[in-house]
């Protein structure tokens, strides 16, 4: 990048009496130069940068709701990648059953039953027994929920209100809390918290989940600048759409599988910053950041309205036939 500044001064002192082409032609340099540098370091990180040997990191590797979606997917992907498991989630026949296909000899992978949305002294009194004494290399906080559907803030119920920042935010902090101590005094870990495209922009109808996936997104790029000189990497993770239980939508290009998203999710591992491990994410994000904000804002809300009144119109069909109301 200096050398564009050089090239760009260099430009502006030779044409003194012509400044205004000049400045032109140096404004032109300095954006393509930015352009050409963002897409080399992109094609080198997709593409070129070779994986980490995970194991190196520590011998198991802790990931929070580990029996479905990206969870799920992250913790067969690791698995396959020589990591021992411990998987965290909420319902012990499904951690069972994942356990049981990640490693049918049940040796490896390790399950706690833990409900994060009432994650408080005793439950992670619970958690820190399951983990004591353990060699962790890895800890994927991956664990969240998001609105059923894009709402109004008023609409949340106070439960949903409590909910979103519980699983999204006390989770990360706590977790990482018990675990980053150990990773730092054996001067090796790395910990990825799974964030949201919700995190970078201003979110309507979804004001809450992406506040707290904002926050998710800041306290690891601190806590990696802080822990980096300690062996440990903090990474933020931000999926887009992927198609899980979560995101109610089927795969297509721009949405990927839990498993395609996780298979390069951990070709990251280990390098720390903010990322969007899936290639077409990352694109979406940077279109994203060059449209201006109020274009943005707008297409969000119209985009989110629609959703909302798609979701009200399924909870009063599924009230009218006595169902329950949309997950
Ligand atoms: N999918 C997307 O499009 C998308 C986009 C951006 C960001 N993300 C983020 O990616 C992460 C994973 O999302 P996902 O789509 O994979 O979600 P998902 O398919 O809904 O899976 C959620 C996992 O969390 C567990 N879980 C739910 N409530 C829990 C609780 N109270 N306590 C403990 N575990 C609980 C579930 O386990 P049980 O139900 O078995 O208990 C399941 O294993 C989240 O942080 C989400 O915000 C997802």
């Amino acid at each position: 990048m200096s050398s564009a500044i050089n090239a760009v001064i260099a430009i502006l002192e030779k044409y003194p009496e012509e400044p205004l082409p000049a400045a032109l032609v140096a404004v032109g340099i300095a954006v393509v130069s930015k352009f050409a540098i963002g897409f080399l370091c992109a094609l080198y990180r997709y593409l070129l940068r070779p994986s980490l040997d995970l194991t190196k990191f520590g011998k198991y590797a802790v990931v929070t709701g580990a029996t479905d979606g990206i969870g799920r997917a992250y913790a067969v992907a690791l698995s396959k990648r020589g990591m021992s498991l411990i998987l965290i989630s909420r319902t012990e026949a499904r951690l069972k059953a994942v356990a049981d296909e990640i490693d049918s000899s049940s040796a490896k992978t390790r399950y706690i039953v833990c409900d994060y949305s009432n994650f408080d002294g005793a439950a992670r009194r619970r958690v820190m027994e399951g983990l004591d004494g353990l060699d962790i290399g890895i800890l994927i906080n991956n664990v969240g929920v998001s609105y059923r559907y894009p709402m109004y803030y008023h609409e949340l119920s106070d439960t949903e209100v409590g909910d979103i920042v519980g699983m999204n935010v006390n989770s990360t902090v706590h977790m990482t809390k018990m675990i980053i101590d150990g990773m730092a005094s054996r001067r090796r870990g790395t910990i990825v918290n799974v964030s949201s495209g919700s995190a970078g922009h201003t979110m309507p109808l979804l004001a809450e989940y992406g506040a707290a996936k904002m926050f998710v997104e800041r306290f690891s790029s601190s806590l990696d600048a802080e822990y980096r000189g300690r062996g440990v990497r903090v990474q933020c993770q931000i999926p887009f759409y992927v198609a899980t239980k979560l995101a109610k939508l089927r795969k297509s290009l721009t949405v990927p599988t839990a498993d395609e998203y996780a298979r390069m999710g951990v070709r990251w591992l280990g390098y720390g910053g903010v990322v969007q491990p899936y290639w077409l994410h990352g694109f979406q994000g940077w279109v994203m950041s060059c449209l201006p904000s109020f274009i943005l804002e707008r297409g969000v809300m119209s985009m989110h309205d629609g959703i909302r009144r798609r979701g009200i119109k399924k909870d009063a069909k599924l009230a009218a036939g006595g169902g329950k109301k949309a997950e």
